[in-house]
């Protein structure tokens, strides 16, 4: 590696390999089992973004709940900071995991207590995590109002979240989230429950705080568009897998992969009307098992082939960091 690399190489914050989660269904003592992610590896770097891009029930989900410790992974290595994530809970610090490693909700009503006002949402995270006093709390909750853009900050602080609006609330889960000084937030559809209006905020006031702070962000969407604007490296899932990931630019502007070419020609463009949808076979979407073979994407997919039928395809880099799993490629 040459200096410049160097000096471009970002520390790696958090970093998962070979991630499988398996969840059983149906009947219990029948064993049955679906695996709703299989062999995921990223890294998230100090301030930067990687967008995880899929439709529902691609996984995405399930990711953000194994590295905030909600769900336990069936197999895989996450390391934090360059230490397994199982030593921070043996060793007593889960806590402090947990206070590095935030959630942002699609929901952000959902997420705060109807009954307790702005000030109580900001002021709990600094108290528990002994980021402020109580004598200081209060001057800490309106810097990170006045932070995330609500201002005044001392008026907003009085109210209840029914009387802010959705993106106004969805702010103050970010005040929430960023009191802790996290390194990492997993941003699970934080914009696709706002009005149109106000996305754009929302994803600005989150490029700031990678930008001016170094927090590094896993954004996951449905939203393949708003991933090139936000985010330095897109992930595409498909029933758990990745199938395409690299920088941005290069995954959105020359996907390799047949459903990263569909999700990108659903994106509507200024001055195209009409669909420009590329097709896609009416095949089912697969519910993926330990014993599952192939593609995941061969049933729908348009140029799908025997082998895609039988063999996992291998990961190809198709260009500088931006890999693909297809044989057709
Ligand atoms: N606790 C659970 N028990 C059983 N199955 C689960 C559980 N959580 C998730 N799943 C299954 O795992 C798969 C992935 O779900 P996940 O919520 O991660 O998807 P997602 O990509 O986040 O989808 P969406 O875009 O709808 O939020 C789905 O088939 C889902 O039904
Ligand atoms: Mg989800």
């Amino acid at each position: 590696m040459d200096d410049s690399a160097a000096m471009n190489k970002k520390e790696t914050i958090l970093s998962i390999k070979n991630l499988v989660m398996d969840f059983a269904i149906g009947h219990s003592s029948k064993g049955n089992v679906m695996r709703a992610v299989n062999d995921v590896s990223f890294d998230l770097n100090k301030g930067e973004a990687l967008a995880i891009v899929g439709e529902s029930g691609s996984g995405k989900s399930t990711g953000a709940r194994i590295l905030t410790r909600i769900y336990k992974e069936t197999a895989g290595k996450i390391s934090f900071k360059g230490k397994p994530l199982a030593d921070y809970v043996s060793e007593n610090g889960a806590l402090e995991y947990a206070r590095q490693v935030q959630m942002i909700f699609q929901d952000p009503f959902g997420s705060l207590n109807p009954v307790h006002t702005i000030h109580h949402h900001v002021a709990r995270p600094l108290l528990i995590h002994k980021r402020a006093t109580k004598r200081d709390v209060s001057q800490k909750v309106y810097e990170l109002l006045e932070l995330v853009g609500l201002s005044p900050a001392v008026e907003t602080a009085q109210k209840y979240p029914h009387e802010l609006s959705g993106g106004q609330r969805q702010r103050v889960a970010i005040a929430r989230a960023i009191a802790v000084d996290p390194e990492v937030i997993l941003a699970d559809e934080p914009i696709s429950m706002l009005d149109v209006s106000v996305r754009l905020g929302i994803l600005n006031l989150m490029a700031d705080l990678k930008d001016k702070h170094g927090i590094a962000f896993m954004y996951i969407t449905h939203d393949i568009a708003t991933a090139r604007y936000f985010a330095e490296k897109t992930a595409v899932m498909y029933v758990g897998h990745m199938v395409e990931w690299g920088h941005s630019d290069s995954v959105t502007q020359n996907p390799q992969h047949p459903y990263s070419k569909l999700l990108l020609s659903a994106v509507p463009e200024v001055g195209r009307r009409g669909k420009r949808e590329l097709s896609v076979k009416k095949g089912d979407i697969p519910l993926w098992k330990p014993s599952s073979v192939g593609c995941p994407y061969a049933s729908r997919c348009p140029v799908a082939t025997e082998v895609c039928t039988q063999e996992m395809p291998e990961a190809t880099e198709v260009q500088a960091g931006h890999f693909a799993r297809c044989h057709h490629l």
